[in-house]
């Protein structure tokens, strides 16, 4: 195994979009797209961009709440638009901002944004580390630092979580 230090790599680095004419198989009842397949575009947006700063597979591992701001209409054009904004040793944050567009008009609006955390996976599986992120602007530095407060936040949720399942496999009906 190579000793060698990942070499830091840029958020524009990790950039990618994906893009999608919404069509009749992705609506739901009322016509308009299904948030699901909004979901799915989000997630791998958010993966492809891990992938490109990790150079490895990923899994999601957290996808934040998802804030549906306006119908998408079948018939428009949805873009996923993602990057990274935090890495820790084995995990990335994405922001992903999905926009749709009136292929009409040109006009876009934007109708989500979404933090998902991925985990690089070696080829058994397991976490492994990923080359640091660095920022070249101010403006950078305000998103990653704001990202790494989110992920703070999450570790911290993942352990009161863990502390509650041990508390209550601990005081079940088969210990008392
Ligand atoms: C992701 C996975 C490999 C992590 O395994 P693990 O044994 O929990 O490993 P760790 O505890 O070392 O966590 C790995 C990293 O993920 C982060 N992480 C794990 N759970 C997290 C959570 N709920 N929130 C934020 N970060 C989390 C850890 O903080 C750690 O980050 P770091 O290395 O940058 O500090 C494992 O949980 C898994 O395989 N999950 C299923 C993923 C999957 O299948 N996703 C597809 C959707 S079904």
């Amino acid at each position: 195994m190579s000793n060698t230090k990942p070499t830091a790599k840029t958020i524009a680095e990790s950039r990618v979009e994906l893009v999608h004419l919404m069509g009749p198989g992705q609506a739901n009842g009322l016509g308009n797209v299904h948030g699901g397949v909004i979901m799915q575009m989000a997630d791998e947006a958010g993966a492809l961009a891990a992938m490109r700063h990790a150079n490895s597979y990923v899994v999601t591992v957290v996808m934040d709440s998802m804030t549906f701001i306006e119908p998408i209409l079948v018939g428009q054009i949805v873009r996923a638009s993602a990057e990274l904004t935090y890495v820790g040793r084995t995990s990335m944050e994405a922001r992903v901002e999905v926009t749709a567009e009136n292929p009409l008009t040109g006009a876009r609006t934007r109708t989500n944004t979404a933090y998902l955390v991925y985990v690089a996976i070696d080829n058994l599986h397991r976490p492994q580390p990923v080359p640091p992120l660095v920022a070249t602007t101010p403006d950078e530095q305000a998103t990653m630092d704001e990202a790494r407060e989110r992920q703070e936040y999450r570790k911290a949720q993942r352990a009161r979580d863990e502390a509650a399942r041990a508390a209550r496999s601990g005081s079940g009906p088969a210990s008392r």
